[in-house]
């Protein structure tokens, strides 16, 4: 059900690649919403991926770029105010990789170079995206932007791997630069923690089916999918939330105040039974 929540607004959505991205899903509901975009993502997920298919859909002109290139970020910006006709009001940074989980390499193992591209790629691209806009002033007042974290960022989880770190650095980002835009030019930056979801970033974590079961078991409202998220990311974009800012917003039904569910302990309780009649 749409509710013109974003009549009027103009954004940029990074990091669409095909219909399972999260991104994907957050452009559909903005464009429902009423809201007007640009899409962006690199040169190569463009060749390799379906965002014209989603561009054509949503009436969205798309402008690649590299997230960590300061030259293609303002491009983006740039153009993105030419096509939409002023500032926009709304920004999705929904971008990650790691080469070290590409590459197998354990976070005892890692290649230094590989954790340099993880945290370029997924965190200080989300402060050049904002120390670029904010040289353009390229975002209205009241504005809102919003990037996806994962959990991983406060508690260990198996397989994460440096990007947890990664996600560590990009939270303290939403809050560092929210300050200065908040204080600056009154406009909100925020994290949205998400649960695991089954996308080409999400499919790379090590274990991911047993993950997602996990946590699925362990939050009392089960986990959030990508079109969950994507309704959460337009309320975010809202003017309903207009004072929210430099939060770490946790959308996984509950999972991160959990310690232990009866879902879980149930199975956890059946392989105990079974460890303990082989010993
Ligand atoms: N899937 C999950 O389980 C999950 C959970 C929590 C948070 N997240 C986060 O959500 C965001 C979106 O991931 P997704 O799950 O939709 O997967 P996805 O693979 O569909 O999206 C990742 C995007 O990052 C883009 N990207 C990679 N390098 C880039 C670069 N240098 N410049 C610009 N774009 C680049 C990719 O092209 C891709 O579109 C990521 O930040 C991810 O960490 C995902």
């Amino acid at each position: 059900m749409a509710y013109n929540l974003l009549k009027g607004k103009k954004g940029i959505i990074f990091g669409a690649l095909d219909e399972k991205s999260i991104a994907w899903k957050v452009a559909e509901r903005a464009f429902e919403e009423g809201a007007v975009f640009t899409l962006s993502n690199t040169p190569t997920a463009l060749r390799f991926g379906e965002i014209n298919e989603l561009a054509e859909k949503c009436n969205a002109t798309v402008i690649p770029a590299d997230a960590t290139n300061l030259d293609d970020l303002t491009r983006v910006f740039t153009e993105s105010m030419a096509v939409l006709g002023g500032k926009v009001d709304f920004i999705l940074h929904s971008i990650g990789m790691s080469l070290n989980v590409r590459k197998k390499r354990v976070y005892n193992d890692l290649d230094y170079n590989y954790l340099n591209k993880t945290l370029d790629i997924s965190s200080i691209s989300f402060h050049k995206m904002l120390q670029v806009a904010f040289k353009l002033d390229a975002i209205n007042s009241w504005g809102s932007v919003v990037a996806l974290s994962y959990i991983a960022a406060q508690r260990t989880l198996y397989g994460y791997n440096d990007m947890a770190d990664a996600k560590a650095l990009l939270e303290s980002i939403a809050r560092s630069f929210g300050y200065i835009y908040g204080r600056e030019r009154k406009i909100r930056i925020n994290t949205i923690s998400q649960s695991p979801t089954l996308t080409t970033a999400g499919s790379g974590v090590k274990g991911v089916g047993s993950l997602m079961d996990f946590t699925d078991r362990m939050s009392p409202l089960g986990n959030a999918d990508a079109d969950e998220c994507a309704d959460y990311c337009v309320t975010m974009f809202s003017d309903l939330t207009k004072k929210v800012t430099m939060q770490n917003l946790f959308h996984d039904g509950g999972f991160s105040s959990m310690g232990m569910s009866l879902k879980a302990m149930n199975i956890y309780d059946k392989n105990l039974e079974k460890k303990m009649q082989l010993d």
